[in-house]
């Protein structure tokens, strides 16, 4: 059969299913009392494990559409028969879970999965932890969170996917794909969630839950458009934020739940609120009790309540005294119906766990090795101290309280992931120096020295061992960073340089004159200044999941390649953030000539004998490392940018190509990275965008041409009025290997 024959057929199986959903939607309505209804938009807590009396009988009465916490598969097919064949209309239950980064399996954290810059790894990664968790009865999970990640004092940005709009989204799109798959109705598939609508990334001074004050254009350029890829993507739910966005809180914003998500987007899922973000509202101060709190999210356009029991106690009495209107909440309520009868739940309700590998299969292993390796992010490696080479080493001091840390090194948001799966750093160089590694005179010697009890531990009794370990090493390689504890929901810090005395411990190994590689595992970037010039590597590892150990012994010692890129910038010391690449220029940028350190001003000097421009005193204007950085074992040069055809309509398109060679000894990835620059339009744009990037892995020696595709499209911006527009004019162009790279092109816009 031709091809458009089959797409044909597709198209029409489509819209055939699509009309059967609906048909059932409104049969099921018609038959729904007005309790029912308010049912299905209520989410309750499970119980880990068991059905209490409590719960069956309101899972039978129908005043329960959604669970969540309930991993216990028999549990949830408990409840689920309860559901389908106890209450009247037997409508199955939606169960929900956080599959953040893996469910058994642990993958990088998100932030970890985003510096791999590998959409493909991504999608691959969470239709593993779908396939996991769809065996625990689960068929729902609040992922991906894709709020723009610029301050890394915030610490949910480990879960996010980085700084930038177009990375954000491109993952985010993957992610999506990988949990939902094919078909949603595939027992092994997901209903993924973008979250958390809309802003949540820009707390003020990065602390959870705050406040935000985002203008619609900046709103409409940086926060939300991760969200429109994900929908682009087929996503089933999106989840409010906890967040006040300009003074009215995402769960009673119908900007962005009416206007934006479905009018604007044409979203035809259901929006969650997060945990008793609904009764906040009254927290907020913008309802004075429950009752209004439902009714104010209801009407913004938030159709489930979780956990909040707002829902479930308020809407029928607001139907019936008349301040809501029930056709509301059927659409609501339609919402919800479409997800479950799109997830399949009522052909088949139940959970069949031996459909799935009851422990992870070796393959589930490997793709976390994959992903953890591609995640490092190779920061500085002085003389070529990485790969270790072995023939000159014959003993390995490994120091640090992150070495041997089988739970730490899993990260944030790991409900589900087991800690006995873990291969340690420690234990991966163990097995490296006893088997395959040798130095000059046989298997390499490895001692541990912990040092420090935890990374925020101050007392420094360790230390002297450390020093003694480092001084009879010929390579100390520190494992140092955060636990897994200091980063995520609600864990903030005002501070981003290594905590405890971890300073003190580097300070002091730096002192005994052994080379030092340093290994950072953490939730988000660290302001590392004052310790870059006493190491001699630094890999920064986030927190690489299970197979941390293999995927870090393995770059360390030459196995594997670090081809990790940074997906948020870092800054020097804390007080530069946020500092993020796609900044305005403001009319007074800092250069180098406008530039005065505070230790370089006279005694005495007058108020304007510094440069008069944005930077602080105390610190260099630029970051410690720009976004999209990271080194590699060879290196690469990129030469002869070319934009095709230098003008274009504003509905047209270019291709921008280079030629990228590997100019090292060994077989190498880079990530190609395409940025942009309007440097005039009626709104003043970012100094730099990124639009396209690509992994390209490229032998010692070889060349190869790397092409962009550039469409008008991809250059619109909210114009004054807000609408999305292409203006005429010049475009500046740069393609490398990080947000500052220095080979630039320009070609020019012109009206049609
Ligand atoms: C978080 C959400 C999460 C929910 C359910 C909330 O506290 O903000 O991201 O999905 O809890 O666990």
């Amino acid at each position: 059969m031709p091809d458009s024959s089959v797409s044909t057929t597709r198209a029409g199986e489509i819209t055939e299913r699509r009309e059967r959903v609906e048909r059932r939607i409104r049969d099921l309505l018609d038959r729904m009392t007005l309790d029912e209804k308010v049912g299905q938009l209520n989410q309750v807590n499970g119980h880990d494990g068991g059905v209490t009396d409590e719960l069956a009988h309101r899972v039978r009465a129908g005043e329960v559409g959604s669970i969540l916490n309930e991993v216990d598969v028999r549990t949830v097919n408990e409840l689920q028969r309860i559901a389908v064949e106890e209450s009247r209309l037997g409508i199955p239950l939606l169960v929900g879970r956080d599959v953040i980064h893996g469910f058994r399996t642990i993958l990088p954290i998100p932030l970890g999965q985003a510096a791999t810059w590998d959409p493909e790894l991504v999608r691959r990664g969470a239709r593993m932890s779908a396939l996991e968790a769809a065996g625990h009865g689960v068929r729902w999970t609040f992922a991906p969170m894709v709020d723009i990640g610029r301050d890394p004092r915030w610490g949910r940005v480990a879960e996010c996917l980085g700084e930038d709009p177009h990375l954000a989204g491109a993952l985010a799109s993957a992610m999506v794909q990988g949990f939902q798959g094919e078909d949603l109705a595939d027992p092994g598939s997901l209903a993924a969630c973008a979250k958390h609508f809309a802003g949540y990334g820009a707390g003020e001074a990065g602390r959870d839950y705050n406040t935000t004050n985002i203008p619609e254009g900046e709103l409409r350029s940086v926060h939300l458009p991760p969200f429109r890829a994900a929908l682009g993507a087929g996503v089933a739910t999106f989840m409010a934020s906890f967040s006040d966005l300009n003074g009215i809180p995402a769960s009673a914003n119908r900007f962005l739940m009416t206007q934006v998500l479905r009018e604007e987007w044409g979203f035809d899922g259901f929006v969650v609120s997060d945990w008793e973000s609904i009764p906040q509202l009254c927290i907020h101060g913008l309802t004075a009790d429950d009752r209004e709190a439902g009714l104010a999210a209801a009407t913004a356009g938030v159709d489930m309540d979780m956990v909040g029991e707002v829902y479930a106690d308020h809407l029928a009495e607001l139907v019936v005294e008349g301040a809501l209107h029930e056709a509301l909440v059927d659409v609501m309520v339609a919402r919800v119906l479409r997800v479950k009868l799109r997830l399949g739940l009522f052909e088949r309700p139940y959970t069949e766990p031996e459909r799935f590998p009851v422990e992870p299969p070796p393959s589930h292993f490997a793709l976390a090795y994959d992903a953890a390796v591609r995640s490092a992010v190779l920061l500085k490696n002085d003389e070529g101290l990485l790969p270790l080479a072995m023939d000159g080493i014959g003993s390995i001091a490994v120091i640090g309280p992150l070495a041997q840390e089988p739970q730490e090194q899993l990260g944030t948001w790991v409900f589900d992931g087991d800690p006995g799966f873990s291969i340690t750093p420690l234990e991966a160089i163990g097995v490296l120096a006893a088997e395959g590694v040798h130095g000059p005179t046989g298997p390499v010697k490895v001692r541990y020295v912990r040092g420090l009890e935890t990374t925020r531990s101050e007392d420094r009794w360790g230390l002297p061992e450390v020093v003694e370990a480092a001084g009879a090493a010929d390579v100390a390689l520190l494992f140092l960073g955060e636990e897994s504890v200091l980063s995520g929901e609600g864990h903030c810090r005002s501070d981003i340089s290594l905590p405890g005395a971890q300073e003190a411990l580097i300070r002091a190994v730096r002192a005994t004159g052994t080379p030092v590689v340093l290994v950072v595992m953490a939730g988000r970037p660290l302001a590392l200044e004052a310790v870059l010039d006493k190491v001699d590597a630094l890999l920064f590892a986030w927190h690489p999941g299970t197979m941390a150990g293999p995927a870090l012994a393995d770059l360390l010692f030459g196995r594997a390649a670090p081809s990790g890129r940074l997906p948020m910038t870092f800054p020097r010391v804390t007080g530069q953030v946020p500092i993020y690449h796609a900044h305005r220029n403001t009319g007074r940028p800092p250069t180098p000539e406008t530039f005065v350190h505070m230790r370089d001003l006279p005694r005495g000097a007058s108020q304007f004998s510094a440069g008069a421009a944005s930077y602080h005193l105390d610190t260099h204007y630029t970051p410690l490392f720009p976004f999209g950085f990271g080194l590699t074992y060879t290196t690469f040069a990129y030469s002869d940018l070319q934009v095709t055809p230098a003008r274009m309509a504003t509905d047209g398109e270019v291709r921008v190509s280079v030629t990228l060679e590997n100019t090292g000894e060994r077989d190498g990835v880079e990530v190609v990275q395409l940025y942009v620059r309007d440097p005039v339009a009626s709104v003043t744009r970012p100094v730099r965008e990124l639009k396209g990037f690509r992994r390209v892995a490229l032998e010692a020696g070889a060349r190869r041409t790397v092409t962009f595709p550039l469409p008008a499209a991809a250059l619109a911006f909210p114009g004054r009025d807000m609408q999305p527009v292409v203006e005429p004019g010049e475009i500046q162009v740069w393609v490398g290997g990080d947000a500052h790279t220095a080979l630039g092109a320009a070609f020019e816009i012109v009206a049609p």
